[in-house]
């Protein structure tokens, strides 16, 4: 039979019955400890600004995450280490990889495992030195084994991730031409449009015909317009751009119902940011459409700038909507994701892609209980 990739992993690190007979024994002693080394275990990460950002459940989830930590802690030196064990590791792994945990906290977070086990092993076997020994690189390896299991997660995430980018490549390339080739005919009916205005004379309804005429061709340039972004490389100014004026004429130009309040706070005294003010514009755009869309028919938006660190400037555009749904987050950003009946799903692919391209990051925050809200950070040099 084929060698499996758990297998061939145990092999790399010359996995032993010996290994398997000292984790068996180390359980013995450091069952009792598990819920102390849970405590430690979830205390660093909630100390961590970057690392707690993942933990959004509050309370309960941190209560819900420290019982199957020791679950997690159980299997780890009961075993059976066998396929299924790999299996269930896997499926671990893949719920931080849906939550788009960043895969570097699993190093700081297994060393802390290591450390407390490792703690237990030199109190315990003290006075057996060999057996100290062994016990130690049997933990070793099971660790090791354990981020790999994580990363092999990671990898099958990305390697997704590039089919669907090559996917997206080629339909990009017939996109764009369908793109080009719209735009003639869509300028052609435009000019056409405004010689029959001038000619439908008091015909009420005519005129209302003509004016949504008029709009859907706004519409449809707008979508191509967005989606020759998403695909040729403009080039990018590099200017100083205050951002004050940019949102506040963003605040005037999208269209909102009259019970969607908006707020405007920070945008005072900001430092200017590096880059280019039209493609900017277009990221605030996007992001307050969207707000004000999810919002609607009532609700509020609030756009809430500040000087992030000494060479930022982060601005979050948040609505009283019904949030993002979690499946959705981590595709949030791709090209064609979209959860509004109406949406093209490149508003905030292009989003992402500007901010990407001005050294910038954009994220979703998810607030439990809250509507969405997104925090874009741009760089001032
Ligand atoms: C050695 C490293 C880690 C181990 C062994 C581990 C273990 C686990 C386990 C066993 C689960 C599954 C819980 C269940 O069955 O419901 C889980 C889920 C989770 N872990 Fe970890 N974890 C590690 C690192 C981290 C870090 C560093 C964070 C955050 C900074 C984190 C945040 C979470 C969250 C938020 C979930 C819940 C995911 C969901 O609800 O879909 N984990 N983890």
């Amino acid at each position: 039979m084929d060698e499996t990739l758990f297998g061939e992993l145990k092999r790399y690190v010359d996995w032993s019955a010996g290994d398997e007979q000292a984790l068996r024994d180390l359980h013995q002693v450091a069952a009792p400890r598990f819920p102390r080394i849970a405590d430690v275990f979830y205390a660093r990460i909630l100390s961590h600004e970057g690392a707690r950002r993942s933990l959004t459940g509050g309370e309960s989830q941190v209560g819900h995450l420290r019982q199957t930590l020791q679950a997690w802690l159980d299997r780890l030196l009961a075993g059976p280490w066998d396929e299924a064990y790999f299996e269930a590791r896997c499926r671990i792994g893949r719920y931080h990889v849906r939550i788009a945990l960043p895969q570097h906290y699993m190093f700081g977070a297994m060393n802390v495992i290591r450390r407390e086990l490792n703690a237990v092993v030199d109190e315990h076997y003290l006075a057996r030195p060999e057996a100290l020994e062994a016990t130690r690189v049997a933990l070793g390896k099971i660790l090791d084994l354990e981020l790999a299991i994580m990363l092999h997660t990671y990898r099958e995430d990305l390697l997704a991730q590039q089919a669907r980018a090559e996917r997206l490549s080629t339909f990009g390339q017939l996109v764009g031409s369908i793109g080009h080739d719209l735009r003639n005919p869509l300028g052609v009916i435009e000019t056409s449009l405004f010689i029959l205005k001038g000619r439908i004379g008091e015909d009420e309804r005519a005129r209302k015909h003509a004016d949504r005429i008029g709009e859907q061709l706004a519409v449809a340039n707008g979508i191509i317009g967005n989606l020759l972004d998403m695909i040729r490389n403009r080039p990018l100014a590099r200017v100083r751009v205050p951002l004050e004026p940019v949102l506040r004429g963003v605040a005037e130009a999208v269209r909102r119902p009259p019970e969607v309040e908006l707020q405007l706070e920070g945008l005072g005294g900001l430092p200017d940011v590096m880059g280019d003010a039209l493609q900017l514009r277009q990221v605030f755009v996007n992001l307050l459409d969207n707000a004000v869309q999810a919002a609607a028919p009532a609700g509020r938006v609030r756009v809430e700038a500040r000087q992030a660190g000494e060479d930022g400037v982060e601005v979050a555009v948040e609505d009283s909507g019904p949030g993002v749904d979690e499946q959705v987050r981590r595709r949030l950003f791709e090209p064609l994701i979209t959860t509004r009946e109406k949406g093209n799903g490149l508003g905030l692919a292009l989003v992402k892609r500007i901010v990407d391209r001005h050294g910038g990051a954009v994220t979703y925050d998810p607030r439990p209980g809250a509507g969405a809200r997104f925090v874009v950070t741009l760089p001032t040099r």
